[in-house]
């Protein structure tokens, strides 16, 4: 005879099976274009601009992100980019990887159909930039690796929400209400958007402090090694939650950096957070536009 389950079994098989799917469907994403870091490895060797040329011409959907980029950026649109080679001129190796990155990352996510979809891009690529302004701005050095990770941040949100649609007919931005977004998230659904960004990073072959700082991104205490960059992420991404929009105002009003401990750690004061808000509504505001049309 088969033993009547308890709610708590139930609870506990419901969980197991719907974590069982999200992972699965964290592990079916495509992976991460080879054609990214080739393109990294060439600029960072100095490769003469011919090679770096060739290797984005092959690959017709980057190429074309790239030269709306540069036509949006910069001097593009007082002159006109009309090829690669232009491009990759006029945006300079620091930027041309940045915006190589991006391109990838709509591959995944970006400036997609659903308001939610556009928010997340544009939080993303906001937090990326903050992250570079903050690393500046505190004298550490800006590499690519903390742009990847701040950019990917909330790379498991993706499917989260799309979990979240199915089985909730709510989005996570709803659900979440004025409880911590971690916690909502698992006991709705067994997981939460950094264990599933870790997945997928893991997937993608990134290396590990990517991994660990989108890990850890809201509790950068326990990145060990990696804590630097997990909290520098974190303090992005809690800084482009509090510029954005008044419609995420619940959270700006939960912004409270005098108390916040990473941010004292990392001697983040109110000047900082004030000249980082304004280098990127003006500074960083074609960036962020170039980059949030990808
Ligand atoms: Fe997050
Ligand atoms: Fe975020």
């Amino acid at each position: 005879m088969v033993r009547e389950l308890s709610g708590n079994e139930i609870d506990a098989l419901h969980y197991e099976l719907l974590v069982k799917d999200i992972t699965a469907a964290a592990e079916r994403l495509p992976p991460f274009p080879d054609v990214a870091w080739k393109i990294v490895s060439l600029v960072k060797s100095m490769a003469p601009v011919k090679e770096i040329e060739a290797l984005i011409a092959y690959d017709p959907a980057i190429a074309a992100k790239i030269l709306r980029m540069a036509n949006s950026v910069y001097y593009g649109r007082q002159y006109g980019v009309r090829t690669v080679r232009e491009a990759i001129l006029l945006l300079g190796d620091k930027r041309l990887l940045q915006v190589v990155i991006a391109a990838c990352a709509t591959l995944y996510y970006g400036p997609g159909n659903s308001q939610d979809e556009r928010d997340l891009w544009e939080h993303s690529v906001n937090t990326a930039l903050l992250s570079e302004i903050i690393a500046r701005l505190t004298q550490r050095t800006a590499v690519l690796t903390l742009y990847t990770a701040s950019l990917l941040h909330d790379i498991g949100n993706t499917i989260l929400n799309l979990y979240a649609k199915i089985y909730l007919h709510s989005s996570l931005r709803q659900i979440r209400g004025e409880t911590e977004a971690i916690t909502t998230e698992r006991r709705a659904l067994g997981i939460d958007h950094q264990e599933l960004g870790a997945i997928i990073a893991r997937n993608w072959k990134f290396p590990p402090e990517i991994v660990s700082a989108i890990e850890n991104h809201h509790n950068p205490e326990r990145a060990g090694k990696y804590e630097e960059i997990a909290s520098l992420v974190y303090i992005a991404n809690k800084m482009a939650i509090a510029f954005s929009k008044p419609k995420e105002t619940e959270n700006a009003k939960a912004f409270d950096p005098d108390s916040d401990p990473v941010f004292k750690k990392f001697h983040i004061t109110r000047g900082i957070i004030q000249d980082s808000r304004q280098e990127l509504l003006t500074g960083m505001s074609d960036v962020a536009k170039a980059l949030g049309s990808a």
